[in-house]
Protein backbone atom coordinates (compact mmCIF):
# COMPACT_ATOMS: atom_id res chain seq x y z
CA UNK A 1 0.00 0.00 0.00
CA UNK A 2 1.22 3.65 -0.78
CA UNK A 3 2.40 6.07 1.99
CA UNK A 4 3.58 9.79 1.54
CA UNK A 5 6.51 10.56 2.86
CA UNK A 6 6.18 14.86 4.37
CA UNK A 7 8.83 17.01 4.89
CA UNK A 8 7.47 19.26 6.87
CA UNK A 9 8.68 23.83 6.84
CA UNK A 10 8.41 24.90 3.37
CA UNK A 11 5.90 27.87 2.78
CA UNK A 12 3.92 27.02 -0.45
CA UNK A 13 4.86 29.47 -3.20
CA UNK A 14 2.99 29.61 -6.77
CA UNK A 15 -0.26 28.83 -8.72
CA UNK A 16 -2.24 25.70 -8.58
CA UNK A 17 -4.72 24.87 -11.12
CA UNK A 18 -7.82 23.48 -9.43
CA UNK A 19 -9.53 19.74 -10.99
CA UNK A 20 -12.95 19.51 -11.82
CA UNK A 21 -14.90 18.34 -8.69
CA UNK A 22 -15.67 15.09 -8.21
CA UNK A 23 -18.78 15.36 -5.96
CA UNK A 24 -20.03 17.06 -9.21
CA UNK A 25 -18.39 14.20 -11.53
CA UNK A 26 -20.13 11.12 -9.67
CA UNK A 27 -23.62 12.63 -10.29
CA UNK A 28 -22.72 13.89 -14.04
CA UNK A 29 -21.05 10.52 -15.12
CA UNK A 30 -24.68 8.26 -13.83
CA UNK A 31 -26.61 10.91 -15.25
CA UNK A 32 -25.69 9.43 -18.55
CA UNK A 33 -27.89 6.74 -17.40
CA UNK A 34 -31.08 9.04 -18.31
CA UNK A 35 -30.18 9.09 -21.88
CA UNK A 36 -29.73 6.88 -25.26
CA UNK A 37 -27.66 9.29 -26.40
CA UNK A 38 -23.94 10.33 -25.75
CA UNK A 39 -22.70 12.16 -23.32
CA UNK A 40 -19.39 14.33 -23.53
CA UNK A 41 -17.81 15.23 -20.04
CA UNK A 42 -14.87 17.43 -19.69
CA UNK A 43 -13.00 18.41 -16.41
CA UNK A 44 -13.38 15.15 -15.31
CA UNK A 45 -10.92 14.14 -12.44
CA UNK A 46 -8.63 11.49 -12.30
CA UNK A 47 -9.36 9.88 -9.11
CA UNK A 48 -10.42 6.64 -7.68
CA UNK A 49 -13.51 7.29 -7.46
CA UNK A 50 -14.27 8.09 -10.46
CA UNK A 51 -12.67 4.62 -11.20
CA UNK A 52 -14.84 3.13 -8.88
CA UNK A 53 -17.74 5.00 -10.62
CA UNK A 54 -16.96 4.33 -14.11
CA UNK A 55 -16.63 0.42 -13.53
CA UNK A 56 -19.80 0.48 -11.79
CA UNK A 57 -21.42 1.96 -15.36
CA UNK A 58 -19.49 -0.35 -17.50
CA UNK A 59 -21.31 -3.09 -15.41
CA UNK A 60 -24.41 -1.85 -15.83
CA UNK A 61 -23.93 -1.69 -19.33
CA UNK A 62 -22.55 1.37 -20.34
CA UNK A 63 -19.75 1.95 -23.06
CA UNK A 64 -17.49 4.75 -21.46
CA UNK A 65 -14.53 6.17 -23.17
CA UNK A 66 -11.61 7.97 -20.00
CA UNK A 67 -9.18 9.44 -21.37
CA UNK A 68 -7.20 12.07 -19.58
CA UNK A 69 -9.78 14.68 -17.91
CA UNK A 70 -12.43 14.15 -20.57
CA UNK A 71 -15.34 11.25 -20.46
CA UNK A 72 -18.02 9.66 -23.22
CA UNK A 73 -20.51 7.78 -22.39
CA UNK A 74 -23.38 6.08 -24.52
CA UNK A 75 -25.67 4.54 -22.22
CA UNK A 76 -28.23 3.10 -25.38
CA UNK A 77 -27.33 -0.61 -24.64
CA UNK A 78 -28.05 -0.93 -20.64
CA UNK A 79 -29.07 -4.84 -19.81
CA UNK A 80 -28.09 -5.29 -16.08
CA UNK A 81 -29.76 -3.30 -13.45
CA UNK A 82 -27.64 -4.32 -10.02
CA UNK A 83 -25.12 -2.20 -8.66
CA UNK A 84 -23.25 -5.13 -6.25
CA UNK A 85 -22.57 -4.89 -2.56
CA UNK A 86 -18.60 -4.83 -3.86
CA UNK A 87 -18.49 -1.85 -5.18
CA UNK A 88 -20.74 0.07 -3.32
CA UNK A 89 -19.17 -0.46 -0.55
CA UNK A 90 -16.30 1.28 -1.49
CA UNK A 91 -18.30 4.10 -2.96
CA UNK A 92 -21.30 5.38 -1.28
CA UNK A 93 -22.45 7.53 -4.10
CA UNK A 94 -22.95 4.39 -6.08
CA UNK A 95 -26.27 4.67 -4.55
CA UNK A 96 -27.34 7.16 -7.18
CA UNK A 97 -27.65 5.06 -9.60
CA UNK A 98 -30.84 3.69 -8.37
CA UNK A 99 -33.09 6.41 -9.67
CA UNK A 100 -31.80 6.98 -13.01
CA UNK A 101 -32.61 2.84 -13.31
CA UNK A 102 -35.47 3.05 -11.94
CA UNK A 103 -36.96 5.67 -14.22
CA UNK A 104 -35.17 4.95 -17.52
CA UNK A 105 -35.64 1.00 -17.11
CA UNK A 106 -38.82 0.62 -14.48
CA UNK A 107 -36.20 -1.60 -12.30
CA UNK A 108 -33.29 -1.13 -10.13
CA UNK A 109 -31.68 -3.79 -7.31
CA UNK A 110 -28.57 -1.49 -5.79
CA UNK A 111 -26.91 -2.59 -2.22
CA UNK A 112 -27.62 -0.80 0.85
CA UNK A 113 -24.70 1.69 1.12
CA UNK A 114 -24.17 0.17 4.84
CA UNK A 115 -21.69 2.07 7.17
CA UNK A 116 -18.82 4.21 7.07
CA UNK A 117 -15.72 5.32 8.32
CA UNK A 118 -17.79 8.80 9.43
CA UNK A 119 -20.42 7.70 10.03
CA UNK A 120 -24.03 5.51 9.69
CA UNK A 121 -25.20 7.41 6.92
CA UNK A 122 -28.56 5.82 6.03
CA UNK A 123 -30.35 6.65 2.82
CA UNK A 124 -33.96 6.43 3.94
CA UNK A 125 -34.79 9.92 1.99
CA UNK A 126 -33.67 8.45 -1.16
CA UNK A 127 -36.50 5.46 -0.97
CA UNK A 128 -38.97 7.57 0.63
CA UNK A 129 -38.79 9.99 -2.06
CA UNK A 130 -38.76 7.13 -5.06
CA UNK A 131 -41.63 5.58 -2.92
CA UNK A 132 -43.58 8.58 -2.90
CA UNK A 133 -43.24 8.64 -7.02
CA UNK A 134 -44.81 5.35 -6.85
CA UNK A 135 -42.11 2.60 -7.14
CA UNK A 136 -42.50 -0.42 -5.60
CA UNK A 137 -39.34 -0.78 -2.84
CA UNK A 138 -38.16 -3.94 -1.62
CA UNK A 139 -35.41 -4.24 1.28
CA UNK A 140 -34.11 -7.70 1.66
CA UNK A 141 -30.93 -9.50 2.07
CA UNK A 142 -28.95 -6.08 2.22
CA UNK A 143 -30.24 -5.58 -1.16
CA UNK A 144 -32.66 -2.64 -2.30
CA UNK A 145 -34.81 -4.28 -5.02
CA UNK A 146 -37.07 -1.29 -6.92
CA UNK A 147 -39.38 -1.56 -9.47
CA UNK A 148 -42.15 0.74 -11.18
CA UNK A 149 -44.01 -2.36 -13.26
CA UNK A 150 -47.08 -1.34 -11.10
CA UNK A 151 -47.33 2.28 -12.44
CA UNK A 152 -49.13 3.68 -15.14
CA UNK A 153 -46.72 3.12 -18.65
CA UNK A 154 -44.46 1.74 -15.76
CA UNK A 155 -43.53 5.24 -15.16
CA UNK A 156 -42.74 6.71 -12.04
CA UNK A 157 -45.25 9.49 -11.23
CA UNK A 158 -44.67 13.01 -10.63
CA UNK A 159 -45.42 14.10 -7.01
CA UNK A 160 -44.22 16.36 -4.26
CA UNK A 161 -41.39 15.43 -1.88
CA UNK A 162 -40.64 17.08 1.18
CA UNK A 163 -37.34 15.92 2.61
CA UNK A 164 -36.86 15.46 6.58
CA UNK A 165 -32.76 16.68 6.28
CA UNK A 166 -31.61 18.31 3.34
CA UNK A 167 -29.39 15.52 1.68
CA UNK A 168 -26.91 15.95 -1.25
CA UNK A 169 -27.16 12.85 -2.44
CA UNK A 170 -30.81 12.55 -2.00
CA UNK A 171 -31.75 15.69 -3.88
CA UNK A 172 -29.31 14.25 -6.46
CA UNK A 173 -30.98 11.05 -6.60
CA UNK A 174 -34.47 12.04 -6.73
CA UNK A 175 -33.68 14.80 -9.54
CA UNK A 176 -32.66 12.62 -12.03
CA UNK A 177 -35.49 10.01 -11.08
CA UNK A 178 -37.71 12.59 -11.21
CA UNK A 179 -36.48 14.27 -14.98
CA UNK A 180 -38.25 10.88 -16.97
CA UNK A 181 -40.90 10.67 -14.41
CA UNK A 182 -44.59 11.75 -15.63
CA UNK A 183 -45.50 15.11 -14.79
CA UNK A 184 -43.61 17.77 -12.73
CA UNK A 185 -42.39 16.89 -9.24
CA UNK A 186 -41.50 19.72 -6.58
CA UNK A 187 -38.65 19.04 -4.35
CA UNK A 188 -38.85 20.71 -0.94
CA UNK A 189 -35.92 21.16 1.24
CA UNK A 190 -33.75 20.15 -1.23
CA UNK A 191 -29.72 20.90 -0.35
CA UNK A 192 -28.31 23.76 -2.75
CA UNK A 193 -25.12 22.68 -3.26
CA UNK A 194 -23.10 23.91 -6.17
CA UNK A 195 -22.55 20.33 -6.85
CA UNK A 196 -27.00 19.93 -7.64
CA UNK A 197 -26.56 23.03 -9.01
CA UNK A 198 -23.83 21.74 -11.74
CA UNK A 199 -25.63 18.53 -12.02
CA UNK A 200 -29.04 20.01 -12.55
CA UNK A 201 -27.23 21.98 -15.42
CA UNK A 202 -25.90 19.19 -17.17
CA UNK A 203 -29.91 17.70 -16.98
CA UNK A 204 -30.81 20.79 -18.48
CA UNK A 205 -28.36 20.79 -21.36
CA UNK A 206 -29.16 17.07 -21.95
CA UNK A 207 -32.79 18.33 -22.07
CA UNK A 208 -34.32 18.02 -19.01
CA UNK A 209 -37.15 20.78 -17.79
CA UNK A 210 -35.50 22.25 -14.24
CA UNK A 211 -36.74 25.28 -12.29
CA UNK A 212 -35.06 26.27 -8.74
CA UNK A 213 -31.79 25.38 -9.22
CA UNK A 214 -29.35 26.01 -5.88
CA UNK A 215 -32.60 26.98 -3.90
CA UNK A 216 -34.46 24.40 -1.10
CA UNK A 217 -37.33 23.79 -3.86
CA UNK A 218 -36.73 22.38 -7.40
CA UNK A 219 -39.21 21.75 -9.55
CA UNK A 220 -38.90 19.48 -12.29
CA UNK A 221 -41.23 18.72 -15.23
CA UNK A 222 -40.63 15.33 -16.09
CA UNK A 223 -39.52 14.66 -20.15
CA UNK A 224 -39.83 11.06 -22.17
CA UNK A 225 -36.34 11.83 -23.68
CA UNK A 226 -32.86 13.37 -23.50
CA UNK A 227 -30.16 14.35 -26.24
CA UNK A 228 -26.64 14.26 -27.13
CA UNK A 229 -25.00 16.85 -24.61
CA UNK A 230 -21.36 17.90 -24.11
CA UNK A 231 -20.65 19.32 -20.89
CA UNK A 232 -17.59 21.12 -18.34
CA UNK A 233 -17.80 20.08 -14.88
CA UNK A 234 -17.27 22.27 -12.28
CA UNK A 235 -14.16 22.62 -10.25
CA UNK A 236 -14.00 21.56 -6.96
CA UNK A 237 -14.23 23.69 -3.87
CA UNK A 238 -12.66 21.03 -1.65
CA UNK A 239 -9.33 21.20 -3.37
CA UNK A 240 -9.12 24.85 -3.65
CA UNK A 241 -10.11 24.70 0.01
CA UNK A 242 -7.27 22.72 0.63
CA UNK A 243 -4.73 24.35 -0.52
CA UNK A 244 -6.16 27.73 0.56
CA UNK A 245 -5.67 26.26 4.10
CA UNK A 246 -2.12 25.24 3.15
CA UNK A 247 -1.62 28.74 1.91
CA UNK A 248 -2.66 30.31 5.28
CA UNK A 249 -0.58 27.65 7.43
CA UNK A 250 2.75 28.02 6.09
CA UNK A 251 2.58 31.50 5.53
CA UNK A 252 3.25 30.90 1.78
CA UNK A 253 1.28 32.62 -1.29
CA UNK A 254 -0.81 30.66 -3.48
CA UNK A 255 -2.86 31.49 -6.14
CA UNK A 256 -5.66 28.72 -7.10
CA UNK A 257 -6.93 29.19 -10.27
CA UNK A 258 -10.05 27.91 -11.91
CA UNK A 259 -12.25 28.28 -9.37
CA UNK A 260 -15.62 30.75 -8.98
CA UNK A 261 -14.92 32.35 -5.89
CA UNK A 262 -18.80 33.14 -5.40
CA UNK A 263 -19.22 29.46 -4.65
CA UNK A 264 -16.27 29.70 -2.32
CA UNK A 265 -17.27 32.39 -0.04
CA UNK A 266 -17.77 30.14 3.25
CA UNK A 267 -14.44 28.82 3.12
CA UNK A 268 -12.83 32.56 2.12
CA UNK A 269 -14.17 33.89 5.18
CA UNK A 270 -12.68 31.66 7.39
CA UNK A 271 -9.54 31.60 6.06
CA UNK A 272 -9.58 35.41 6.20
CA UNK A 273 -10.59 35.27 9.66
CA UNK A 274 -7.27 33.37 10.25
CA UNK A 275 -5.76 36.32 9.25
CA UNK A 276 -4.46 35.29 5.84
CA UNK A 277 -5.22 37.96 3.22
CA UNK A 278 -7.31 36.93 0.35
CA UNK A 279 -8.19 38.54 -2.50
CA UNK A 280 -10.51 37.22 -5.31
CA UNK A 281 -10.43 37.97 -9.56
CA UNK A 282 -13.00 36.30 -11.54
CA UNK A 283 -11.92 32.86 -11.58
CA UNK A 284 -8.60 32.65 -8.93
CA UNK A 285 -8.16 33.16 -5.34
CA UNK A 286 -5.05 33.84 -4.25
CA UNK A 287 -4.00 33.13 -0.27
CA UNK A 288 -0.79 35.18 1.34
CA UNK A 289 -0.26 33.54 4.83
CA UNK A 290 0.42 35.88 7.63
CA UNK A 291 2.89 35.33 10.27
CA UNK A 292 0.29 35.46 13.13
CA UNK A 293 -2.30 32.74 12.64
CA UNK A 294 -5.41 32.78 14.22
CA UNK A 295 -7.78 30.05 15.01
CA UNK A 296 -11.06 30.01 13.57
CA UNK A 297 -14.55 29.30 14.77
CA UNK A 298 -16.56 26.68 13.07
CA UNK A 299 -19.93 25.04 12.74
CA UNK A 300 -20.55 22.83 9.47
CA UNK A 301 -23.71 22.76 7.81
CA UNK A 302 -25.79 22.54 4.25
CA UNK A 303 -24.42 25.04 1.98
CA UNK A 304 -24.27 28.09 1.82
CA UNK A 305 -22.94 27.65 5.21
CA UNK A 306 -19.42 25.90 6.30
CA UNK A 307 -18.84 22.42 4.29
CA UNK A 308 -18.32 19.60 6.23
CA UNK A 309 -15.59 18.24 3.76
CA UNK A 310 -13.51 21.51 4.95
CA UNK A 311 -13.75 20.84 8.73
CA UNK A 312 -10.75 18.57 8.83
CA UNK A 313 -8.38 21.10 6.90
CA UNK A 314 -9.07 23.95 9.30
CA UNK A 315 -9.09 21.56 12.55
CA UNK A 316 -4.96 21.16 11.41
CA UNK A 317 -4.88 25.24 11.12
CA UNK A 318 -6.66 25.72 14.78
CA UNK A 319 -3.75 23.67 16.32
CA UNK A 320 -0.99 25.65 15.25
CA UNK A 321 -2.69 29.24 15.40
CA UNK A 322 -3.08 30.98 18.13
CA UNK A 323 -6.03 30.53 20.73
CA UNK A 324 -8.67 27.69 21.61
CA UNK A 325 -11.59 27.48 19.13
CA UNK A 326 -14.21 25.02 18.57
CA UNK A 327 -15.44 23.18 15.64
CA UNK A 328 -18.78 21.59 15.64
CA UNK A 329 -19.42 19.05 13.36
CA UNK A 330 -23.54 18.85 12.61
CA UNK A 331 -23.85 16.79 9.47
CA UNK A 332 -22.00 13.76 10.27
CA UNK A 333 -21.92 11.90 13.71
CA UNK A 334 -18.19 10.39 13.72
CA UNK A 335 -16.31 13.00 12.00
CA UNK A 336 -13.46 13.46 14.57
CA UNK A 337 -10.96 10.53 13.43
CA UNK A 338 -8.17 12.79 12.25
CA UNK A 339 -8.23 14.22 15.94
CA UNK A 340 -6.95 11.11 17.37
CA UNK A 341 -3.79 11.37 14.67
CA UNK A 342 -3.37 14.88 15.20
CA UNK A 343 -2.87 14.47 18.46
CA UNK A 344 0.02 11.82 17.98
CA UNK A 345 1.34 14.56 16.35
CA UNK A 346 1.53 17.03 19.47
CA UNK A 347 -2.00 18.51 18.71
CA UNK A 348 -4.01 20.00 22.13
CA UNK A 349 -7.55 18.50 21.08
CA UNK A 350 -10.81 17.80 23.18
CA UNK A 351 -13.47 16.21 21.87
CA UNK A 352 -16.62 16.60 23.42
CA UNK A 353 -19.92 15.34 21.39
CA UNK A 354 -19.75 16.82 18.09
CA UNK A 355 -17.62 20.01 19.35
CA UNK A 356 -13.71 19.67 18.92
CA UNK A 357 -11.84 22.09 21.30
CA UNK A 358 -8.69 22.65 19.96
CA UNK A 359 -6.13 24.57 22.72
CA UNK A 360 -3.99 26.28 19.91
CA UNK A 361 -0.18 26.96 19.44
CA UNK A 362 0.88 23.50 18.95
CA UNK A 363 4.04 22.56 17.75
CA UNK A 364 3.67 19.58 15.47
CA UNK A 365 6.45 16.66 14.82
CA UNK A 366 5.99 14.50 12.45
CA UNK A 367 5.60 10.80 12.78
CA UNK A 368 3.77 7.91 11.43
CA UNK A 369 -0.12 8.43 10.73
CA UNK A 370 -2.99 6.57 9.60
CA UNK A 371 -5.31 8.68 7.23
CA UNK A 372 -9.19 7.06 8.10
CA UNK A 373 -11.31 8.93 5.63
CA UNK A 374 -11.03 11.47 2.52
CA UNK A 375 -10.98 14.49 4.48
CA UNK A 376 -9.24 13.34 7.40
CA UNK A 377 -6.01 12.34 5.00
CA UNK A 378 -6.24 15.60 3.52
CA UNK A 379 -5.96 17.48 7.39
CA UNK A 380 -2.93 15.10 7.82
CA UNK A 381 -1.10 16.00 4.80
CA UNK A 382 -1.60 19.91 6.13
CA UNK A 383 -0.29 19.35 9.52
CA UNK A 384 2.61 17.68 7.74
CA UNK A 385 3.56 20.60 6.29
CA UNK A 386 3.83 22.47 9.55
CA UNK A 387 5.45 19.55 11.61
CA UNK A 388 9.34 19.61 12.22
CA UNK A 389 10.81 16.50 11.02
CA UNK A 390 9.14 14.25 8.22
CA UNK A 391 5.50 12.48 8.83
CA UNK A 392 4.59 8.98 7.00
CA UNK A 393 1.19 9.09 6.34
CA UNK A 394 -0.36 5.39 5.65
CA UNK A 395 -3.72 4.61 3.81
CA UNK A 396 -3.46 7.09 1.54
CA UNK A 397 -6.12 5.68 -0.95
CA UNK A 398 -8.37 7.37 1.01
CA UNK A 399 -6.80 10.41 -0.66
CA UNK A 400 -6.18 9.16 -4.12
CA UNK A 401 -10.30 8.68 -4.07
CA UNK A 402 -10.72 12.82 -3.91
CA UNK A 403 -7.13 14.18 -4.58
CA UNK A 404 -6.17 14.68 -8.30
CA UNK A 405 -2.23 14.74 -8.48
CA UNK A 406 -1.78 15.48 -4.81
CA UNK A 407 1.59 15.14 -4.57
CA UNK A 408 2.30 16.96 -7.78
CA UNK A 409 0.39 19.69 -7.10
CA UNK A 410 2.11 20.53 -3.47
CA UNK A 411 5.73 19.88 -4.43
CA UNK A 412 4.94 22.22 -7.70
CA UNK A 413 4.15 24.66 -4.74
CA UNK A 414 7.50 24.07 -3.11
CA UNK A 415 6.23 21.12 -0.78
CA UNK A 416 8.55 18.12 0.11
CA UNK A 417 6.07 15.03 -0.40
CA UNK A 418 7.39 11.65 -1.81
CA UNK A 419 5.08 8.44 -2.43
CA UNK A 420 6.37 5.27 -1.42
CA UNK A 421 5.21 1.91 -2.80
C1 LIG B 1 -22.34 14.28 0.00
C2 LIG B 1 -20.90 14.38 -0.43
C3 LIG B 1 -19.99 14.38 0.79
C4 LIG B 1 -20.40 15.47 1.78
C5 LIG B 1 -21.89 15.36 2.11
C6 LIG B 1 -22.40 16.52 2.95
C7 LIG B 1 -20.86 13.33 -2.60
C8 LIG B 1 -20.44 12.18 -3.43
N1 LIG B 1 -20.58 13.27 -1.28
O1 LIG B 1 -22.49 13.03 0.66
O2 LIG B 1 -18.64 14.61 0.35
O3 LIG B 1 -19.67 15.32 2.97
O4 LIG B 1 -22.67 15.36 0.88
O5 LIG B 1 -22.15 17.73 2.33
O6 LIG B 1 -21.41 14.30 -3.09
N2 LIG B 1 -29.10 11.35 5.49
C9 LIG B 1 -30.16 10.62 6.00
N3 LIG B 1 -30.94 9.91 5.14
C10 LIG B 1 -30.71 9.90 3.79
C11 LIG B 1 -29.64 10.65 3.29
C12 LIG B 1 -28.84 11.37 4.16
O7 LIG B 1 -30.38 10.60 7.21
O8 LIG B 1 -31.47 9.23 3.07
C13 LIG B 1 -28.23 12.12 6.42
C14 LIG B 1 -26.77 11.63 6.42
O9 LIG B 1 -26.59 10.53 7.29
C15 LIG B 1 -26.04 12.87 6.89
C16 LIG B 1 -26.85 13.99 6.24
O10 LIG B 1 -28.13 13.44 5.92
O11 LIG B 1 -26.11 12.98 8.27
C17 LIG B 1 -26.27 14.59 4.99
O12 LIG B 1 -25.89 13.55 4.11
P1 LIG B 1 -25.87 13.76 2.54
O13 LIG B 1 -26.01 15.20 2.23
O14 LIG B 1 -26.85 12.82 1.94
O15 LIG B 1 -24.41 13.27 2.16
P2 LIG B 1 -23.96 12.44 0.90
O16 LIG B 1 -24.80 12.77 -0.27
O17 LIG B 1 -23.80 11.01 1.28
Amino acid sequence: MDKLVIEGGFPLEGEVCISGAKNAALPILISSLLSDEAVNLQNVPNLQDIETCIDLLSELGVSVNHQDNACFLKANDVNNFDAPYDLVKTMRASILVLGPLLAKHGEAKVSLPGGCAIGSRPVDIHIKGLELMGAKIIIDKGYISASTANLPNKKLQGCRIFMDQVTVGGTENLMMAAVLAEGITILENAAKEPEIVDLGNCLIKMGAIIEGLGTDKIKIQGVSSLKETSYKIMFDRIEAGTFMVAAAMTGGHVICNNVNPEEMESITQKVKESGAKVEVSENSISVTGNKKLESVKIITAPYPAFPTDMQAQFMALNVVAEGVSEITETIFENRFMHAQELIRMGAEIDIKQNTAITKGNNILTGTNVMATDLRASASLVLAALVANGKTTIERIYHLDRGYEKLEAKFNALGANIKRLN
